[in-house]
């Protein structure tokens, strides 16, 4: 897979190149980038020569470097600001970044990942926020997450092949039950983190008081609630590598707060995820003999908004596709301003609802990818 395309250069990377493990050790131009980059939009970090100078003096010695912790902090900033697919990045110099690159065992992990969970949540007043976990070294692998976020749902696949939970988590769940994990058998059971550390796979419980969760009711309809839907409210991203300067963290748990169609229009609503539009169409008694019928569509919409009244009632921080959009032009605006490009794929930027009533349909954007990233981790 040939497809990034680092700083402005665009460099191809190589797959060897994504490869973990480092035995090469830390690129030094990769390195030298991320310095400039760092000491010229933090121009009070004082002069850059030194600071590369020991940067590579670093490097020739060990084969990687140890960011400073405002080095890491706005490497991971950066790295948001980078995401082409997110939308939600006006905020992106908010992230708060705690920084424990000392913790590499699977009980300290998890234990930050509650902590994460309990920062983050904040009774449901959403703060964006990263933890950083140990960087992989020459020659050594850090620990990694291996569930997709922090805060997921099982899937049980029943005798008749059909499956009790969230269907995007079959694989996780397994090996959950492989390492020794008993779920209860509900649509909705969190599974415990694995983490892979030193070698070892180990399952963690995430305690329920650290989960805070949003039953979904519709203003209207009474029966919605019957429906016993519920989703979690901080989406935290486990399995995504932060890279800064050539250096690779592979555990950085990070989280914003949602958009209600990830959730209404996504993990709701697609017929390989919780597949909830029949039902709800049935309930709403629309005519579902025929696409024509636009039955899907009536559903999608009162889902989502069942799913927005529900988080703003509970007073957990969601924002609607609208304003998310109109927030996205402000930042780019912005970024442009700064005399950046503001990166962006179009076909992640545009919400699965209603894409062309909002202003970030009616564009194109420049798609490059720059760094810092997160990037997918590959595990084999
Ligand atoms: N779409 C994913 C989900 O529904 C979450 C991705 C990150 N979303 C966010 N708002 N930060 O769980």
């Amino acid at each position: 897979m040939l497809r990034w395309f680092r700083s402005n250069k665009c460099k191809k990377i190589t797959e060897a190149e994504q490869e973990p493990g480092r035995e090469e050790g830390v690129d030094k131009e990769e390195a030298e980038d991320f310095i400039r980059l760092y000491h010229a939009e933090n121009p009070s970090a004082g002069s850059v020569k030194p600071r590369l100078r020991d940067v590579f003096g670093e490097i020739s010695q060990t084969g990687t470097y140890t960011h400073t912790a405002a080095e890491l902090a706005f490497g991971a900033r950066v790295a948001w600001r980078n995401s082409n697919r997110c939308i939600g990045r006006l905020y992106w110099k908010s992230l708060r970044v705690r920084d424990r690159r000392h913790v590499d065992t699977a009980d300290g992990i998890a234990e930050e990942c509650a902590e994460h969970l309990r920062i983050a949540t904040n009774k449901g007043k959403i703060r964006p926020t990263i933890t950083v976990f140990a960087p992989d070294t020459p020659g050594e692998r850090a620990p990694t997450i291996w569930n997709d976020q922090l805060i997921r749902y099982a899937a049980y696949l029943n005798s008749d092949g059909g499956v009790v939970g969230d269907p995007a988590n079959i694989e996780v769940t397994r090996m959950a039950r492989r390492l020794g994990w008993r779920g209860h058998g509900t649509r909705f059971d969190v599974l415990p983190l694995i983490i892979e550390a030193k070698g070892g796979l180990t399952a963690h419980e995430v305690s329920p008081e650290l989960i805070l969760e949003v039953p979904l009711r519709h203003p209207e309809f009474s029966w919605f609630a019957e429906l016993g839907l519920k989703w979690h409210a901080v989406p935290a991203i486990s399995n995504m590598c932060l890279e800064i300067g050539g250096v690779r963290y592979p555990c950085a748990p990070f989280n914003g707060w949602y958009m209600g169609t990830e959730i209404g229009a996504r993990n709701l609503a697609d017929v390989g995820r919780y597949d909830q539009l029949p039902v709800v169409a049935e309930r709403l008694g629309l005519d579902t003999s025929h696409d024509r019928t636009l039955w899907r569509d009536q559903a999608l919409v009162e889902l989502n908004i069942a799913v927005l009244h529900s988080f703003a009632e509970d007073g957990v921080t969601i924002s609607d596709h609208h304003t998310e959009s109109r927030r996205f032009i402000a930042h780019l605006e912005k970024e442009e301003r700064n005399g950046r490009v503001c990166p962006a794929d179009w076909s992640w930027i545009v919400p699965p609802l209603s894409g062309a009533t909002t202003p970030v349909f009616h564009r194109y954007y420049d798609d490059v990818q720059l760094t810092p990233m997160f990037s997918h981790r590959s595990r084999e």
